[in-house]
């Protein structure tokens, strides 16, 4: 399908760190047709080389560049993106269901300082150039809650060395998770890498949402059945 191919275009090899569904329910005829009209320009096409600076990227003169890493049904990525408008961003969501729904909130009230990518993360990671973003969010990651799946996990000694090439020294990392062996995986992960520091100073740091926090649809789930999220911070040095 069209708008399947376009999603995806410039994919430069296969995927590395997507496990779950690419596709959903029927799309409604608009979200589709946004999905084959907006894509060509809004997506990045990572058979084109990225350029050295990533602010020539956006339609506005922007001045930083921050990247939300699975950004689901949107509600953060929309928010924060309007909250900085000289803020580039890059919103990353291989759900077409999802990557639609942005579509739409886009349509409504639009974002020139966002770019979008909807395919596994790690690709773009790897076309990103070094020390290019100011800030990495990965909220809510797909839980993996059993230990035969946890290599499935997006955070892992690949990703974070990922990272920690693509962050500019001082930059930071957002991770959030209602699962607790996820919470205690990431802290160990980023324990190990030289290249992190935790932020966290008291048990209130990882129990404060981020400052302009709007709550996503995951969280809300999680919530309901019973379940806190843990905010943590990390910073590249
Ligand atoms: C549990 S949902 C959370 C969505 C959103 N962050 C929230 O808090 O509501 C995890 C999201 O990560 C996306 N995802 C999974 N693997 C990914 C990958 N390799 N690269 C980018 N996104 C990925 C999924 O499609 C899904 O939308």
């Amino acid at each position: 399908m069209a708008a399947e191919r376009r999603i995806n275009e410039g994919r430069t090899r296969t995927r590395e760190n997507f496990f779950g569904r690419s596709r959903g329910k029927t799309l409604r005829p608009l979200q589709a047709d946004l999905l084959a009209e907006r894509m060509p320009t809004l997506g990045l096409d990572l058979a084109t080389p990225a350029p050295a600076d990533l602010a020539s990227l956006f339609a506005v003169p922007v001045d930083a560049v921050r990247l939300e890493i699975g950004f689901g049904g949107g509600e953060h990525l929309h928010l924060e993106s309007g909250r900085h408008p000289a803020t580039g961003f890059i919103g990353v969501e291989p759900f077409r269901n999802s990557m639609a729904k942005m579509l739409v909130a886009l349509e409504e009230d639009a974002r020139p300082n966002l770019r979008l990518f909807g395919d596994d993360a790690t690709l773009l990671l790897d076309w990103l150039p070094d020390r290019s973003l100011d800030g990495i969010d990965l909220f809510y990651p797909d839980p993996w809650p059993k230990r035969k799946h946890w290599k499935r996990r997006f955070v892992n000694r690949r990703t974070l060395a990922r990272f920690a090439r693509v962050l500019k020294p001082g930059a930071a990392f957002r991770f959030a998770s209602d699962i607790e062996t996820y919470v205690d995986w990431t802290l160990q992960h980023l324990r190990d890498h030289p290249e992190f520091e935790w932020l966290a100073r008291s048990p209130a740091d990882w129990h404060t949402p981020y400052e302009g926090w709007p709550g996503t649809r995951y969280e809300a789930k999680a919530h309901r059945e019973g379940r806190v999220g843990a905010y943590l911070r990390f910073r590249r040095i």
